[in-house]
């Protein structure tokens, strides 16, 4: 097993978008140049959802038109359907990503459509992807609890991993949408979710509400996961999961999991410079 953790930065979207005040986008470029320079292989920075829904997000074309791209950094887009998929390529996005939900309460709020339909809505973004040769990846959120409905067993989870996973999305990340998770309920949902998809193709989103996102990188440590989203500062929040806190904090994973043995290749002076930007972006 690679001794090897790669950080999947996700601050300038996930860790913004629930933030009331416009930030102005030369901020938000500035935060993702910053990040550049950390050494992340993908960086999360854009969404093409509905303005009305995310008002946040409505500048991330010019997000995208205004940063200074690193060679080999990945810069990743939301895409919740075909309009945001156009939207994306349009703006030059390296990757997209659909985001489904293992919960219908969930799904409902966030994208306005049951798990079923919104797997047809993916699909044809996905089949575009393909055929223009832009990596797909795919979310699943409430992977242990849900807001709307509570406990969520680890099968739906592993039926939506499916169903990502013959849509061709190279990753599936799992998100704990609400930071409910504890070792115990990860651990059940990542049994669940191997059967469908090696730990090599998974990446694990945890949002850190309980405190217990770093115990739940552990556990999947320990199932052979390698790849873990995380939010420079520990900010962020989704709009349609009340209660929702910041995202675990990139710094916080980068020291947990080097105090493990496990390489990050990262800059921690830069993330700590870039965690203070964001923080600073939301006043906190
Ligand atoms: P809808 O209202 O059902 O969509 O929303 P619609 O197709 O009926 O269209 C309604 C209006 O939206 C129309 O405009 C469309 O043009 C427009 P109008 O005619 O009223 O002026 N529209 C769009 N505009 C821009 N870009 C688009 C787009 N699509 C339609 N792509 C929709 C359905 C999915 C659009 C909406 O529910 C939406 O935008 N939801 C996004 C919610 C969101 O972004 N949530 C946060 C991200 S998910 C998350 O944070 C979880 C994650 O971090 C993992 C975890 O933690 O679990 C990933
Ligand atoms: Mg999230």
């Amino acid at each position: 097993m690679t001794s090897h953790v790669e950080i999947f930065e996700v601050g300038p979207r996930d860790g913004l978008q629930n933030e009331q005040r416009p930030i102005p986008t030369a901020e938000k470029i500035a935060l993702v140049d910053c990040l550049g320079r950390a050494g992340f292989r993908r960086i999360e920075i854009a969404s093409f959802v509905s303005p009305k829904w995310v008002p946040q997000m409505a500048d991330s074309a010019e997000v995208l038109a205004g940063i200074a791209r690193v060679p080999g950094v990945r810069y990743a887009a939301l895409t919740p359907n075909l309009k945001g998929y156009e939207g994306a390529l349009a703006a030059r996005a390296d990757e997209v990503a659909i985001f489904g939900s293992a919960s219908e309460g969930f799904s409902k709020a966030n994208i306005n459509a049951s798990i079923a339909e919104s797997l047809e809505r993916f699909r044809p973004v996905a089949e575009r992807a393909q055929a223009d040769g832009m990596p797909v990846r795919g979310y699943v959120s409430c992977v242990t609890d849900c807001p709307y409905d509570g406990p969520v067993a680890p099968d739906a989870v592993a039926r939506v991993v499916a169903a990502l996973r013959d849509m061709g999305c190279y990753e599936v990340s799992l998100g704990d949408t609400i930071g409910q998770g504890r070792p115990e309920t990860i651990d059940a949902m990542l049994q669940a979710v191997l059967q469908e998809m090696p730990a090599g193709r998974l990446a694990g989103h945890y949002h850190d509400t309980a405190g217990r996102a770093l115990e739940n990188v552990s556990v999947s440590l320990e199932r052979g996961l390698r790849v873990f989203d995380a939010a420079v500062g520990g900010l962020g929040g989704c709009p349609y999961a009340p209660g929702a806190k910041g995202n675990v904090a990139t710094e916080a994973v980068v020291a947990h999991v080097e105090a493990l043995g496990y390489a990050t290749g990262l800059d921690r002076a830069v993330i700590a410079e870039g965690a203070a930007m964001a923080r600073a972006m939301r006043g906190v």
